[in-house]
C-alpha cells in the first residue's frame, strides 16, 4: 500500500502477505479477497477418545473467501492472468476450483468458463459459479474430460488455465505450508492431506521444502532459487501423506482409474495431472498414499462436526479418516505432532451432511412440548 494512502491498514491476502516468496513483482496487479490466514486447530475430543498422545491439527481451509483452499491457487493464477492482459480464464472443476474461478474472475472483471461433470456438483458450489456470473458448461462426461477439453480449448480460444496445471496455482498452494510451519514454530512430522487431482499435495510439499531452505525437483519456479534459502523458518519437513477414495484411487492402483466413483465428489478423479509431482513429494518425504471408503470418510466428516465443532466438507475429511487410521494402527507413532488439510466447508454440500443423520423434530409452540422435548434429550 502507498505511504500516502491513508486507509487503515488491514489483512490484506496472501500475496501481500508472501510477496518476496512469490513469483510476482509491482507489476502484477493483485487480484485478492484476503484469502489464506487460515485457522490451525488442534483436535482435543476426538484424540482424547482414541487415548492418544499424537497432537492433531487440522488446517481449516474451508474457511477461504470463496469456502476452499482453491482461492490461495487463485488469487495467483488469476493476477499473473490478468498481468499477460488476459480477458478470460478457463478451468474443468468438481466445483471448487470452479466456485473461486468464477469469483475471483469477477473480481478482476474478467469471464470464467467453468466446465463441470454433469449432475455431479454439489448444490453450493454451483451456486457459487452462477452467483459470481461464470459461464457454465456442463458437460456430459467426468472431470477428466472436462480436463482434457479445457487444454485442447486454450489451443483454440484466448483463454487462460487456472487449473493447477497453471504453475502459478502451486505457488499459491504452497502458502499454507508457510502459514502451518509459522503457526507451530515447526514443521509437523505429518501432513496428511487429500488427493485428487494431486495439485494441492505438491504446492503443500513445495511450501515445506521451501520452509526449511530445501530445494526440491518438484519445484517448478524456483529451480534452485529457494526464496528461503537464506533464511530458513525450520529445518524438517514432514512426511507427506496423501489419501484418496477407494472408488477414485488412481495413486493405490498405480495407474488412471477409467470411471472413478466417490460421494466425495470434490476428489471423484481417475487421471490426476500433477501425478509425477504428487508421487514425488511422497517419495522424497519417505511418505505413502492409501485409500477410505465411502463410507469411513463420511464418518469422519460427522464425528468432526459433532465432536470438535468442525465442518468440512466430504473430501476433505479424508484426510483426517487416513491419518486417524494410521494413528491406530501405529503407522504414524505416538508422540508425533500430525497436521490435516481440511480442503473445504461443509456448507458446500448440506445435502450430504444430513443425509442419514438424526431427522428434525416438529413440536407445538407451547411451553409444555418445547420443554418435554429438551428433558427427552437430558
Ligand atoms: N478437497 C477438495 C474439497 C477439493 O475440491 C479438491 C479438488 C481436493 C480436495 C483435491 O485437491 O485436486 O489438488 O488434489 N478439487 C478440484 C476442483 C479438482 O475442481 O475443485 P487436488
Amino acid at each position: 500500500m502507498p505511504a500516502t494512502d491513508s486507509r487503515p491498514a488491514h489483512y490484506t491476502g496472501l500475496i501481500d502477505r508472501y510477496r518476496e516468496r512469490l513469483p510476482v513483482t509491482d507489476a502484477t496487479p493483485v487480484i485478492s479477497l484476503n484469502e489464506g490466514d487460515t485457522p490451525l486447530i488442534r483436535l482435543e475430543n476426538i484424540p482424547r477418545e482414541l487415548g492418544t498422545d499424537v497432537d492433531i491439527f487440522v488446517k481449516y481451509e474451508g474457511l477461504n473467501p470463496t469456502a476452499s483452499f482453491k482461492d490461495r491457487g487463485m488469487t495467483m493464477a488469476v493476477s499473473k492472468a490478468a498481468e499477460e492482459g488476459a480477458r478470460a480464464i478457463v478451468c474443468a472443476s468438481t466445483g471448487n476450483t470452479s466456485a473461486s474461478a468464477a469469483a475471483y474472475a469477477a473480481r478482476a472483471g474478467m469471464t470464467a468458463f467453468v466446465l463441470i461433470p454433469e449432475g455431479k456438483i454439489p448444490m453450493g458450489k454451483l451456486a457459487q459459479a452462477i452467483a459470481h456470473g461464470a459461464v457454465v458448461l456442463q458437460i456430459k462426461g467426468n472431470f477428466d474430460d472436462g480436463m482434457r477439453l479445457v487444454k485442447e480449448v486454450a489451443g483454440e480460444a484466448p483463454v487462460a488455465i487456472v487449473n493447477s496445471i497453471n504453475p502459478f496455482r502451486l505457488q499459491g498452494q504452497k502458502t499454507a505450508a508457510f502459514e502451518i510451519v509459522e503457526a507451530l514454530g515447526r514443521a509437523p512430522d505429518y501432513h496428511c492431506i487429500p488427493v485428487g487431482n494431486a495439485g494441492n499435495i505438491s504446492g503443500y510439499w513445495i511450501g515445506y521444502s521451501e520452509a526449511c531452505g530445501h530445494n526440491t525437483a518438484s519445484c517448478t519456479l524456483c529451480h534452485g532459487q529457494c526464496p528461503y534459502l537464506d533464511n530458513p523458518l525450520t529445518d524438517t519437513r514432514p512426511v507427506m501423506v496423501g489419501y484418496q477414495a477407494d472408488g477414485a484411487a488412481p495413486f493405490m492402483r498405480d495407474e488412471p482409474v477409467l470411471e472413478p466413483e466417490t460421494l466425495a465428489t470434490a476428489i471423484r478423479i481417475g487421471n490426476p495431472q500433477s501425478w509425477d509431482l504428487a508421487h514425488a513429494a511422497v517419495n522424497e518425504s519417505g511418505g505413502w498414499f492409501d485409500e477410505v471408503s465411502d463410507d469411513e470418510l463420511l464418518a469422519t466428516q460427522a464425528m468432526l462436526a459433532r465432536q470438535e465443532g468442525v465442518f468440512c466438507e466430504p473430501a476433505s475429511a479424508v484426510s483426517l479418516c487416513g491419518a486417524l487410521r494410521d494413528v491406530r494402527t501405529g503407522r504414524i507413532p505416538a508422540g508425533s505432532l500430525v497436521t490435516c488439510t481440511l480442503t473445504g466447508h461443509g456448507l458446500k454440500d448440506p445435502d450430504i451432511a444430513i443425509r442419514g443423520q438424526r431427522a428434525v423434530q416438529t413440536v407445538n409452540a407451547d411451553l409444555q412440548s418445547v420443554k418435554a422435548a429438551i428433558l427427552a434429550h437430558i
